[in-house]
């Protein structure tokens, strides 16, 4: 079975890599990115890698997933702790979710604890930097496997 991933990269995750270092580390976007194709090959799954500053165009990212993709891997950024459209659409999806971000979200501010995709996802991966979206990946193939 093809196993065609949706990554999803919300606002300000353009600007990895100069973007608060010292909480995100030094790595860019595009090295995220990398990470995730090397990892997508070793595990037969091809990957189409997202980003967008607008909730509405992640909205339309997620409902098109449902249709061309059998997982959805998704670091909302900022709209993680805000966004209910994006959760309606996440619950809409009908597919694996896993939810991803680079830092620690419980070691932050109070306002970073609560995240609506986690009413959506099957899990969530935080605080390891671009590591984390590997890890994302492994879980979302085993979800895939077993038909979540
Ligand atoms: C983030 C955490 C969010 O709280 C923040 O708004 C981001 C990045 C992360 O990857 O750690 O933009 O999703």
């Amino acid at each position: 079975m093809a196993k065609n991933v949706s990554i999803l990269n919300g606002p300000n995750l353009n600007l990895l890599g100069t973007r608060q270092p010292e909480i995100y580390g030094a790595e860019t976007l595009a090295d995220v990115e990398a990470r995730c194709r090397e990892a997508a090959q070793t595990l037969s799954m091809t990957v189409d890698f997202r980003q967008s500053n607008h909730e509405g165009e992640l909205v339309t990212w997620v409902q098109q997933a449902r249709e061309e993709a059998q997982g959805l891997m998704i670091n909302a950024g900022a709209y993680t702790h805000t966004s209910v459209a994006l959760l309606d659409a996440l619950l809409a999806c009908q597919r694996p979710i896993v939810e991803v971000h680079l830092s620690n979200i419980h070691r932050r501010e109070a306002f970073r604890r609560r995240s609506y995709v986690s009413l959506a996802a099957h899990g969530m991966i935080c605080g390891f930097g671009g590591h984390g979206y590997v890890l994302g990946l492994r879980a979302l193939d085993r979800l895939i496997a077993d038909g979540a």
